[in-house]
């Protein structure tokens, strides 16, 4: 349909290349799933040759993910095609992403090649890529600062050797929007085979105008759009899926043009990937922030309580937020409690999720009155990622106040053993992560702690999301628990069980050193 934008989500692999994230083969899964749920057409599911743990997320997520097409990026390196299409072919709809830089300045400083050469090299590769694979997309890296000219060149070129999909970058995030748009239109009408092939744009946000670039390629011909869930990525980040896909729903009236999102999980989607990749939305986040719905001031309460329009321009609902919460509580069983993981859309856990869920529920109804559906949620989020908790904590004691030492006792479980150590610290927080560091024996540098409420009342859930480092790693760890030291306790020991499974699923460690792309 000529009013249909394509969703290429790269969440997975530009959103992955954000400092500081760095998701497991689950967590990665788990994220592909829910995107596919959002109707997304195509996951760029990783870069294989970047690393063992890459090559394997892609391929999990190749094998698992039936709907959407599946991408895999390369280099324009014979090596990096065949590593991409290795972790991509067994996918129900492949394809092969490759891109090589395009501009004056990539040319010369990053690569050091000359455009002819540059030039070879595209060519070649895409058509070694389409050699192994039925769909191939090509992007010429720096697009947006590339001398058009050349830029019609390469592309018509790549265009003859057998590439389906053209994606313009504008890699820095330099571009306007009147200028992006200009680029795309010249690009429409000077390279021909254009109408022959899906015109692709990646937007970076670094002047902030991601989303703006984007919108403007889509007026000027772009029928694929390459962006991230909560703008995610490389430095600012990729233009964001939300963003993107609420200014074509709520104008349509202007844009005319429609996408296959399911906007209603939109924000289940940036819940699960901001507690998975420990990266918070900012509460004044277009679409997702948490004052995104909210009225503060007199006047705009008056105008949404007599008519919501004077003052929403979309609904709360229309992205998933819902408007009253089931109520469970200590007396509801095991019937209940299923049937309501099945209305808020948990239909694919498995009998042990849901005995492990239905565990935690009933811990959570002894300490509070009424369990949310929001509770609920969070009770799950923690059960969708199993990684094997090689560390288990069985017990903590924490003694503390204003004029006191802080000092804690923890009792660990590792592999059958029990340990147990005590520390002091600058408050109860520091002390039992210091005894839980004694305990482990596990040396980590703690890089971010956040703590939150994510219900509501005084006897909210508390989740805590702790970051630690580990030999130029960081792994991301979360603990809930309606006692703000106990959750805390379970983010970092959480986070020490994910450098475990990580360095045992990466044995053989990183393939190769990538460049920054
Ligand atoms: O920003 C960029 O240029 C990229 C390409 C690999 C598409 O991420
Ligand atoms: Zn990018």
């Amino acid at each position: 349909m000529a009013n249909q934008i394509a969703i290429f989500d790269t969440t997975l692999r530009d959103g992955e290349q954000t400092p500081g994230v760095n998701l497991n083969m689950q967590e990665k899964l788990e994220i592909a799933r829910q995107l596919e749920n959002l109707g997304v057409d195509v996951i760029e599911a990783g870069f294989p040759i970047s690393s063992k743990g890459d090559f394997e997320g892609v391929r999990a997520v190749a094998r698992q993910i039936r709907r959407p097409v599946i991408a895999a990026l390369a280099r324009a390196v014979k090596k990096d095609i065949d590593r991409a299409w290795e972790a991509v072919q067994e996918a129900a709809r492949p394809r092969i992403h490759t891109f090589i830089a395009t501009s004056d300045i990539h040319m010369k400083y990053k690569l050091r090649m000359e455009p002819d050469a540059v030039l070879r090299r595209a060519v070649e590769m895409v058509t070694y890529a389409k050699s192994l694979c039925p769909q191939v997309e090509f992007s010429p890296e720096d697009g947006s600062r590339t001398r058009p000219e050349f830029l019609y060149q390469v592309l018509e070129e790549v265009i003859r050797a057998g590439a389906d999909v053209l994606n313009i970058p504008d890699t820095v995030g330099y571009s306007t929007p009147d200028e992006f748009g200009a680029l795309i239109r010249g690009i429409q009408k000077n390279v021909k085979g254009i109408d022959n092939v899906v015109l692709s744009v990646h937007c970076h946000n670094d002047l902030g105008m991601a989303v703006a670039n984007s919108l403007a390629a889509i007026e000027n011909g772009a029928r694929q759009i390459e962006c991230t869930i909560n703008g995610l990525g490389e430095r600012a980040g990729n233009a964001a899926l939300e963003e993107l896909v609420m200014a074509l729903r709520t104008r349509r009236d202007y844009y005319r043009f429609q996408t296959n999102i399911v906007t209603e999980q939109i924000y289940r989607t940036s819940s699960l990937v901001s507690s998975l990749t420990g990266v918070h939305v900012q509460p004044n986040k277009a679409i997702v922030g948490a004052n995104a719905f909210a009225h503060e001031s007199g006047i705009h309460q008056h105008g949404i309580l007599t008519n919501r329009e004077t003052y929403e321009i979309m609904t709360p609902e229309s992205i998933g937020l819902k408007k009253s919460q089931m109520v469970l509580g200590k007396h509801s069983g095991r019937h209940a409690f299923e049937e309501r993981l099945q209305e808020l859309g948990y239909n694919h856990l498995t009998a042990d999720d849901i005995n492990e869920a239905f565990r935690k529920f009933k811990d959570l109804a002894d300490k509070k009155k009424y369990v949310m559906d929001d509770d609920i949620e969070a009770l799950i989020s923690t059960e969708l990622i199993q990684i094997p908790e090689a560390v288990q904590l069985e017990y903590y004691h924490i003694s503390s106040g204003n004029s006191l030492i802080a000092t804690s006792t923890v009792r660990l479980s590792r592999e059958g053993s029990t340990v147990e150590e005590a520390a002091c610290g600058d408050g109860p927080i520091d002390a039992i992560f210091h005894a839980v560091e004694r305990a482990t024996g596990l040396e980590v540098t703690l890089k971010d702690y956040r703590i939150r409420a994510i219900t509501s009342g005084k006897d909210a859930l508390g989740e805590s999301t702790v970051k630690v480092e580990k030999d130029g790693k960081i792994y991301v760890g979360r603990g809930i628990s309606t006692d703000i030291i106990e959750a805390s306790a379970k983010a970092y020991i959480n986070a020490i069980n994910r450098m475990l499974y990580d360095v045992r699923e990466n044995q053989n460690g990183q393939i190769e050193t990538i460049e920054t792309i």
